[in-house]
């Protein structure tokens, strides 16, 4: 496995990997890897030749009071579980290195980028939308991998694709991949390294109150109170705020009232310092 860190180096590295007309698979990461990020590779390593996967922590993606300067940053160890994965190129490139002096370009998804984390965190998907677009271009690879549980930024992404024509060979060539989870049932995350033993024992309720939900609205209950039954059970439990409980459509990220057969249920709370999101299947 080769880490590359310059544009020039990744360019020679992604023509060598693809001399013979083999296919390169993308999985676009900030790094701090888990077992997610490693189901993604897995899943990726199904369809391509090899596997690249970039490591960036994007600036642009963080508002001004997140947590930016805290993410965990471990390139070393994560080096290591992508080549017992089998990766072949790893672009860890430096922020300068991705936004040099005088950069001034901002891509910005209308409509799918509005509400939920859109919403709670201005500017994050347009930092998103430009990181991703850059990574397609510099490693050009035939397909990319991100995961579900970030459902907003892969239909932020799949519109950006289309729009921009940067789909590889077609929009189904971004592949999301469902959702890892840990055994009793929370969504794999970097930031659940954050919670405390307490916090981390209060974050489970987040799927169980999910269930509960989607169990209610697909009986017919009232999408209304069943939400706010939700985020009862979520503050009970010990979570301080809740961001948002919604359901939207799978696709537009429409804010639904009923189940229109192709919607989601939408969750992001706060406990301690530290901000979890989750979403299901209605
Ligand atoms: O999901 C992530 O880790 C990031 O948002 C991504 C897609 C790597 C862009 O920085």
């Amino acid at each position: 496995m080769k880490t590359v860190t310059t544009l020039n180096g990744l360019r020679q590295a992604v023509d060598e990997l693809r001399s013979d007309g083999e296919t390169l698979a993308l999985v676009p990461t900030m790094g701090a890897l888990h077992e997610g990020h490693l189901t993604l590779v897995r899943e990726a390593s199904k369809h391509a030749d090899h596997v690249a996967a970039s490591i960036f922590v994007n600036p642009r993606q963080f508002g001004e009071n997140e947590d930016l300067d805290a993410y965990p940053r471990q390139l070393a160890r994560d080096e290591e579980l992508l080549a017992a994965e089998g990766v072949a190129l790893v672009w860890a490139p430096t922020p300068e290195a991705m936004y040099p002096d005088g950069y001034a370009t901002n891509i910005s998804v209308a409509g799918v980028s509005d509400g939920l984390c859109g919403d709670d965190r201005p500017g994050h998907f347009d930092g998103v939308s430009t990181v991703v677009c850059k990574l397609f271009n510099q490693v050009r690879p035939n397909m990319a991998f991100f995961g579900e549980k970030d459902w907003q930024q892969l239909a932020v992404i799949r519109r950006m694709s289309r729009d921009l024509d940067l789909t590889m060979p077609s929009v189904d060539a971004i592949h999301g991949v469902p959702t890892v989870r840990e055994a009793d049932g929370l969504a794999m995350s970097s930031r659940n390294a954050y919670l405390s033993q307490e916090q981390r024992a209060a974050a489970a309720n987040i799927p169980v109150a999910m269930a509960e939900a989607r169990e209610a609205i697909r009986k017919g209950s009232e999408v209304a109170p069943t939400l706010a039954a939700l985020q009862a059970h979520l503050l009970q439990a010990g979570f301080e705020k809740i961001d948002y409980a919604e359901l939207r459509d799978a696709d537009s990220i429409g804010l639904l009232d009923a189940n229109n057969g192709n919607a989601r249920l939408f969750v992001a709370a706060r406990i301690g310092a530290t901000r979890l999101i989750d979403n299901i299947a209605v």
